[in-house]
């Protein structure tokens, strides 16, 4: 991707996480608006928005991919945050179950660590409203990049996935599939990707806050042991390392459980998508 095909917005945050955690942000495709049947992505105007990990901020602008009236994700810096950790651990061949935005791809797809990516993507109108809305084809590194209309839950899977690697075995999976972090499910599908697979290390959208709750159910502080006991657990090959674990600690720090009133869950779980304003 040229340089003018990207942009790094919250640089502070980005500074400041790469000194906390040792990763950062990542730049993100410059989006522009696009309708594909009941699929869309629109650019909303300035807000201040929730951090996953920091503090409230003020976005200029940010991109919402909507299907119909629905808002699956955004560009905003609660989604930057929470990709960044599983943007850092991508390398060799990458396989990404979710297209969104592309968000995450075009992230991966910039590093020189990876030389594959393979995207599982069940919706054939995301796929083209993305690669209009995210300029796909002008990727200079498109090369690396296969986009598969297919369901990252069906029993085909590795069959596809291993097509399209050429029988190689993916270095890395990111799963990210739901509208909601946080979701009972998350995990449990993620390692049945994980079965079929079988990637060297794995990962999923909201991991940190799925790791969170199970650590105050086990009564563990969220610390580099437990993420080791929990990754044996959900059985998904969870990279481990000083910063992430630190990391952790701070989004379970960030939304406090006694600040959460009964039933936090479901009043933690919309704030992962925020509704565009
Ligand atoms: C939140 S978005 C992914 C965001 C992405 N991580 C990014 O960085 O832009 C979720 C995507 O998963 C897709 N999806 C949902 N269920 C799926 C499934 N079973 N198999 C493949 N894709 C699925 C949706 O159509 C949507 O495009």
């Amino acid at each position: 991707m040229s340089d003018e095909r990207l942009h790094t917005p919250h640089t502070d945050r980005h500074r400041a996480m790469l000194a906390r955690y040792g990763f950062g942000l990542f730049p993100l495709p410059v989006y522009r608006e696009a309708v594909h049947g009941p699929w869309r992505v629109v650019r909303h105007g300035p807000a201040a928005v929730a951090g996953y990990v920091s503090g409230p901020a003020l976005e200029p602008f940010r991109h919402v991919l909507y299907q119909g009236r629905r808002p699956w994700m955004s560009t905003s810096l609660m989604e930057q945050e929470s990709h960044a950790f599983h943007v850092d651990r991508a390398r060799g061949a990458v396989v990404v179950a979710g297209l969104g935005m592309a968000m995450y791809a075009a992230a991966v797809a910039h590093k020189p660590a990876v030389e594959r990516v393979v995207v599982v993507e069940r919706s054939p109108a995301v796929i083209a409203l993305v690669a209009a809305a995210a300029g796909l084809a002008a990727w200079p590194r498109r090369d690396k990049v296969t986009v598969l209309e297919a369901d990252a839950r069906a029993p085909d899977l590795a069959e596809r996935v291993t097509a399209a690697l050429g029988g190689r075995r993916p270095t890395h999976l990111y799963a990210d599939i739901w509208t909601r972090a946080g979701t009972d499910e998350a995990p449990g599908e993620t390692a049945a990707m994980v079965r079929a697979l079988r990637p060297e290390t794995a990962g999923w959208w909201g991991q940190e806050l799925a790791f969170a709750h199970w650590c105050r159910s086990a009564r563990r502080s969220p610390d580099a042991a437990a993420l080791h006991d929990y990754a044996a657990e959900t059985a998904v090959p969870i990279p481990v390392t000083a910063g992430y674990a630190a990391f952790c600690r701070d989004v379970a720090a960030a939304q406090p459980p006694a600040a959460m009133p009964r039933g936090w869950r479901r009043f933690w779980r919309p704030r992962r998508r925020p509704p565009a304003a």
